[in-house]
């Protein structure tokens, strides 16, 4: 096997996904933990200094002592290099979040045991069913009261369609939470005290069947545990990779991110089903990175501003095929010239730092004087290939767009058209007049602070966003539909991209039903084509 190949067979790149609070950071610092990358936990986890540090690249971040974009950190552990996509929740939730699962090959869904399926974890879940990625559960907080296990994974299955199969499942819950019991080697796992959980501590197991667990989990527990395993045992999924691999089927693992318990395990088991890096569609049919020696990327994000000195943009790239080096002459396929990438940067832990080589399923930000786009395809090969476009996203907020100054129209409109470029924002305009009035729409709120913000900063124009009641945008998928014979419902709006591509609004989901019923033929997308 080639130097190459071996690089890239070692990669697993995945995001994490979650509403907020469910426990991502601390289960991504836990990761970091077991691979050596921190050797205490706290060091990610104080979100408002830590990330500070490493994204200090908008005032606003500061001001509200958040990250606005997503960052992607890579770590050794078990002979593996693991990339983990960091998809930002809480308010900063934005296209980006979503199209950070475009570059993933799997995800991991965390999942708070006394909540269950929550709103954001439902919106990201829709975007891996879209790319058929296999999905991994991780039932957090065990150390809390949590809700009836078989509740949570009806919950999981009725709410998220997807079938799941415990790997593991936890003995006890609260402060009796002891441990998980693994179904396939029929053993008990026990763990240590790990001191509120910054150090590492010991996993013991036991088999099921041998006398001495009677001295470790009380009778309850145990007679509880063997109920539920035979329960289980008739209820749930056979365990079945190629369903997993298809997103079909979601493994699940019980624990707690705080004090570590069933950590390892999970890193452990989901490392060995998740595969390395995935072939990826082009324009020339599927590209193969156990094949395609050349190196290939795409542009999943970009991110401006990074360096306030020198206002430069930073393109993010997923290498999908070959072998970056720093300083490579690439051609890029929707410019169609050649680029040299230079200043390649990588997110190690929570640094950021300059990078010579990256292969296959590593993610790089590479120096962009304002030449890419989401989507934009680089490579080495002779057969410029594309790679499939990435899909634009349903924002659910709208506002339309008053500028204060009326003179600084050539300001304003450049200035919104870069920040569209860019993908935080998405630019339409009404249907039937010209270019005079913008509705701006957004996946998370803090985009329209970020939107004012950077007009008035970086393009000195003013402007005022008057709020929008619609929540819901479709794309019409057959556009030979007469739009002025559209029978819709009073709350829908007609709108139309830069392309002149039409959309409709909707105040609610009922809208969108209705509409769909009284016009036969009609077919509506949550997803547009960039
Ligand atoms: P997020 O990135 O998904 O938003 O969640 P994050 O890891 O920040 O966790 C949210 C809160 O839940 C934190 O508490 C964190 O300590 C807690 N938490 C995470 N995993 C577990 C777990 O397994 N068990 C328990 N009991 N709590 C967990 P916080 O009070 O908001 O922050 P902090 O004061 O602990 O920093």
């Amino acid at each position: 096997m080639s130097q190459i190949t071996n690089e890239i067979k070692k990669r697993r790149t995945f995001a994490i996904i979650s509403h907020p609070d469910a426990g991502k950071t601390t289960l991504t610092e836990k990761f970091l933990l077991y691979g050596g990358a921190i050797n205490q936990a706290g060091s990610v986890k104080g979100k408002a200094t830590a990330k500070h540090a490493v994204s200090d690249w908008m005032e606003i971040e500061k001001e509200r002592g958040i990250s606005v974009t997503s960052s992607v950190l890579q770590f050794n552990y078990d002979g593996y290099c693991i990339n983990i996509l960091d998809t930002p929740g809480h308010q900063d939730f934005s296209e980006d979040t979503y199209r950070t699962l475009m570059a993933a090959d799997s995800a991991v869904m965390v999942i708070d045991a006394s909540k269950g399926v929550e709103a954001q974890t439902r919106k990201l879940f829709k975007v891996c069913v879209m790319r058929h990625i296999p999905i991994f559960t991780f039932i957090n907080k065990m150390d809390r009261e949590a809700r009836d296990t078989f509740e949570l994974l009806d919950d999981i299955e009725k709410e998220l369609g997807i079938a799941t199969c415990p790997i593991n499942w936890p003995i006890g819950c609260g402060k009796e939470f002891r441990g998980v019991f693994d179904r396939e080697h029929q053993e008990i796992e026990l763990f240590s005290d790990t001191q509120k959980g910054t150090k590492m501590g010991d996993v013991r197991k036991i088999a099921l069947a041998a006398p001495e667990v009677d001295n470790l989990i009380t009778e309850d527990q145990k007679a509880q545990l063997l109920d539920e395993i035979e329960l289980l045992d008739g209820a749930s999924a056979e365990f079945d990779l190629d369903m997993v691999s298809k997103g079909e089927l979601s493994p699940v693992f019980f624990g707690s991110a705080l004090t570590n318990f069933g950590v390892e395990t999970f890193l452990q088991h989901f490392l060995a089903m998740t595969s390395s890096p995935l072939p990826r569609m082009s324009d020339q049919g599927s590209i193969d990175p156990m094949e395609e020696k050349d190196f290939s990327a795409f542009v999943f994000k970009i991110q401006a501003n990074m360096n306030k000195a020198h206002r430069d943009r930073i393109a993010f790239m997923r290498i999908c095929s070959g072998e970056f080096e720093a300083g490579m002459d690439v051609f890029h396929i929707q410019g169609g010239k050649k680029v040299r990438l230079s200043q390649p940067q990588q997110m190690m832990a929570s640094e950021r730092k300059m990078i010579d080589k990256a292969y296959a399923g590593d993610v790089i930000g590479i120096f962009d004087p304002g030449i890419f786009s989401i989507g934009d395809t680089l490579t080495t090969s002779a057969n410029k290939f594309a790679y499939e476009g990435i899909p634009t996203f349903a924002p659910e907020h709208f506002a339309r767009v008053r500028q204060v100054d009326t003179m600084k129209r050539k300001q304003f409109i450049k200035g919104i058209n870069q920040i569209a470029q860019e993908g935080a924002i998405q630019i339409f305009q009404e249907y039937n007049t010209g270019m005079e009035e913008i509705i701006v729409g957004v996946v998370g709120v803090l985009q329209f602070d970020v939107l004012k913000y950077r007009l008035e900063n970086e393009y000195n124009v003013e402007i005022k966003l008057e709020n929008l009641p619609y929540e819901h945008i479709r794309w019409i998928e057959n556009e030979e539909i007469n739009l002025d014979k559209l029978v819709g419902t009073s709350d829908m709006k007609k709108i139309k991209d830069l392309k002149g591509r039409p959309l409709l609004l909707f105040v609610n989901s009922w809208s969108v039903r209705m509409t769909l019923e009284r016009n036969e033929g009609l077919l509506l997308s949550e997803f547009g084509r960039s």
